[in-house]
């Protein structure tokens, strides 16, 4: 094994050209030249055709990789799908910071998610709550029925919950069933379940199922992730201050909050997208949990350790899979699972989450110090100078001039490299 298999640090990896990028992914994860060629390829007309309906073209999103991820003692390069400039960067500089304390410790609850079965026209709700507890191990196992290889798999049905609703149709009783999907997001199995226990429910209790379908506040499927960020690294106890009182903001409001969850999600979904899983799902998941209490609030908790060095936590449900769906069929997904080099659904719940801390710390960080459009300043002053017709060589020093000059306007760059053009002539 090289070097470069043992570390997600490579001191100015952005400034490698793209050749050298995927040279390092490839001997670090070990590509395959099969694996390789899929880097450069978009998805091919036909998979998407499978995907979805009505195709006729498809979209791409840049991908770039998130570096310096020590979680669980291993390193990760953590692809990132995403169109929004600095964030790739910011959750780099947050893992290099993370890692001087030992990096991202990250666990995992069992992958079980909820499916409801809504009933309603019930005459006597409480005797029929009772009932349908009563006939639990008959409903848990006509679901099993369902999903045999799942059940074979050590997952399947494993538990049923009632609870009474009031609502403005009068009480209803909402069944949940609860299922250990392993490595799957689990939507398919869950759904099947819940549409195959509908008429035995209805006899039970003779009353009518309205909905049958999973819920997405996956609440028993809960990933969490710590880290330790070095105070020194920050810039000193004032910094590590500044941060909390940022921070504060976000658990007391939720326009804040909002914002601040926002800023987590840039990096969540980012690697969801990469990993073809159900971005959708995770952001309702994410912020109905970070509502649980009736308070919409940070996904996120800091506070200062003994050292006074910066503690970051975040926790919240994490419906991803391995199998099944595009993550199956989605050839630039796989790969980034091989780059991740991992296995089972919760493995990457635990990435996601560690990547989601950071991205937030990253966030938080520049907020609470420099101000976040500092980072912005370059890819956008790049982009600028692109869009006043800067080639090659001309960009970097363009956008190098926009910078210094405080005035990245396209205007203003179009005379400058006029200007530019005319000395080198
Ligand atoms: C921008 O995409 C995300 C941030 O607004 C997050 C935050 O404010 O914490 C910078």
């Amino acid at each position: 094994m090289s070097n470069i298999e043992k570390t997600s640090v490579v001191s100015g990896f952005y400034k490698l050209s793209i050749e050298k990028r995927r040279e390092f992914v490839s001997q670090f994860a070990q590509l395959t030249e099969e694996d390789t060629k899929i880097f450069t390829s978009s998805l091919d007309i036909t998979t998407a055709d499978r995907m979805i309906e009505n195709v006729f073209g498809t979209f791409e999103l840049p991908l770039g990789l998130a570096m310096n991820f020590l979680i669980n003692g291993k390193d990760y390069l953590i692809p990132m799908a995403t169109e929004e400039s600095s964030v790739v960067a910011a959750a780099s500089n947050a893992a290099k910071i993370a890692r001087i304390k030992g990096g991202f410790s990250a666990t995992c609850s069992q992958p079980l998610m909820i499916g409801q079965l809504q009933l309603l026209h019930v005459n006597d709700v409480a005797s029929a709550a009772q009932s349908i507890l009563k006939h639990k191990e008959q409903l848990l196992k006509l679901a099993n029925s369902q999903d045999k290889i799942l059940v074979d798999f050590g997952g399947g049905a494993k538990d049923l919950e009632v609870r009474i609703l009031d609502s403005s149709l009068g009480p209803m009783i909402v069944t949940h069933l609860v299922v250990d999907v392993r490595d799957a997001m689990g939507a398919n199995a869950v759904n099947t379940m819940c549409e195959a226990l509908a008429p035995m429910l209805e006899e039970i209790s003779g009353g009518k199922v309205r909905l049958k379908i999973l819920s997405n506040l996956a609440d028993k499927r809960l990933v969490k992730a710590i880290a330790i960020f070095d105070k020194e690294k920050m810039g000193g106890d004032h910094v590590v201050d500044a941060f909390l009182e940022s921070y504060v903001l976000a658990s007391i409001d939720p326009y804040r909050a909002a914002t601040h969850n926002k800023g987590i999600m840039n990096g969540i979904d980012a690697l969801i997208i990469a990993t073809g899983n159900d971005f959708r799902a995770i952001e309702s998941g994410a912020h109905a949990y970070a509502a649980r209490n009736g308070h919409y609030t940070s996904l996120t908790s800091y506070y200062k350790n003994k050292d006074g060095d910066l503690v970051g936590e975040i926790e919240l449900p994490m419906a991803v899979g391995v199998v099944g769906g595009a993550a199956n069929m989605h050839p630039k997904a796989k790969l980034c699972r091989k780059i991740l080099g991992i296995k089972t659904a919760q493995q990457l719940a635990e990435i996601v989450a560690s990547l989601g801390l950071a991205q937030n710390f990253a966030a938080v960080f520049a907020l609470s110090t420099v101000g976040i459009q500092k980072g912005h300043m370059s890819l956008h002053a790049k982009n600028i100078a692109v869009m006043a017709g800067a080639k090659g060589d001309e960009i970097e020093k363009l956008a190098d001039k926009l910078i210094v000059d405080g005035k990245i306007k396209l205007d203003y760059a179009k005379d400058l490299l006029e200007k530019q053009r005319k000395k080198a002539r």
